[in-house]
């Protein structure tokens, strides 16, 4: 496993690498086999909750196994950690990247913690990413009602001050389904790309049409988070089997539909971010 900022490096070139969201073996296999089929470096991702159904131990011997028959750089990174615990534990199981993600705390408090996560994480020879402004929408469970756009003075000061290696910004996408289309606010992207040096990201890639990645590709995002678009192929990939054959009981013809689904999906994405150039 390579560490995130390993992984983003050559992004600056015109491209974007995928995080993707996983919450079972299949979706992990399901990204490993795209990774490996386009030649694509992936960012295999997971949250709080996914993370503890899933077992912290199972999840990083996953990975490790994967990553025995797989020539291109994987990374395993916790997703939204929202308190030190997790993202601590995460750091320390041996993941090779956490998000620390204080944004719906005050700057200051954000800033404190972040600081700590960053130390942590050097201590570890890994990086961390965190956020700064606010998605709205529905991310591991947990619904935010609040938005607020990241301001680009303000990012400047906070990668200074944390000395955080990625950063996540709020640009005008949002966890899960749109009601209708998104409206990326791309200035304030330019804006926030000339300010600070550090690889961004942004975050609530599903949904999101593919022009308007393209276009906060060009300017400047180097890593792109999908996982509403996961969680659909996945169920797709199920009720395809069922709806062919509502007697189907073997578990391979059920799950490897799933993982099929992801596998197809991931693909398609990394073609969008260019990632396999
Ligand atoms: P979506 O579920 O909207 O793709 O967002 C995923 C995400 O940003 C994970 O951090």
């Amino acid at each position: 496993m390579i560490n995130l900022k390993e992984i983003l490096d050559g992004t600056e070139k015109g491209y974007a690498v995928g995080n993707f969201n996983v919450h079972n073996l299949e979706y992990v296999q399901g990204v490993v086999e795209a990774a490996e089929e386009t030649q694509s470096p992936v960012i295999i991702a997971i949250t709080e909750r996914p993370l503890n159904y899933y077992g912290i131990d199972y999840l990083i011997n996953t990975v490790k196994a994967a990553e025995k028959n797989c020539s291109v750089p994987l990374c395993l990174h916790l997703d939204h950690g929202d308190n030190l615990d997790i993202v601590f534990k995460c750091i320390e199981a041996g993941f090779s990247s956490v998000m620390y993600d204080g944004s719906h705390l005050p700057i200051e408090e954000n800033i404190a913690n972040t600081k700590k996560v960053v130390e942590k994480a050097a201590e570890y020879g890994i990086y961390a990413e965190a956020e700064l402004g606010k998605l709205q929408g529905i991310e591991d469970g947990k619904e935010s009602t609040e938005s607020a756009l990241t301001d680009p003075e303000e990012a400047k000061r906070f990668v200074d001050e944390t000395g955080i290696a990625v950063l996540a910004v709020a640009v005008g996408t949002a966890h899960g389904f749109y009601d209708g289309e998104p409206k990326l606010d791309f200035e304030r992207l330019k804006a926030i790309r000339e300010k600070v040096e550090v690889p961004l990201v942004l975050h609530g890639g599903s949904g999101v049409p593919a022009k308007s990645v393209k276009k906060a590709i060009d300017i400047g995002i180097s890593k792109v988070n999908v996982g509403t678009e996961l969680k659909v192929a996945f169920n797709q990939g199920i009720k395809g089997v069922w709806e062919e054959n509502p007697d189907e009981i073997e578990c391979t013809a059920i799950m490897g539909a799933a993982r099929e689904g992801i596998k197809n999906k991931v693909i398609e994405k990394i073609d969008l971010f260019r990632s396999n150039l």
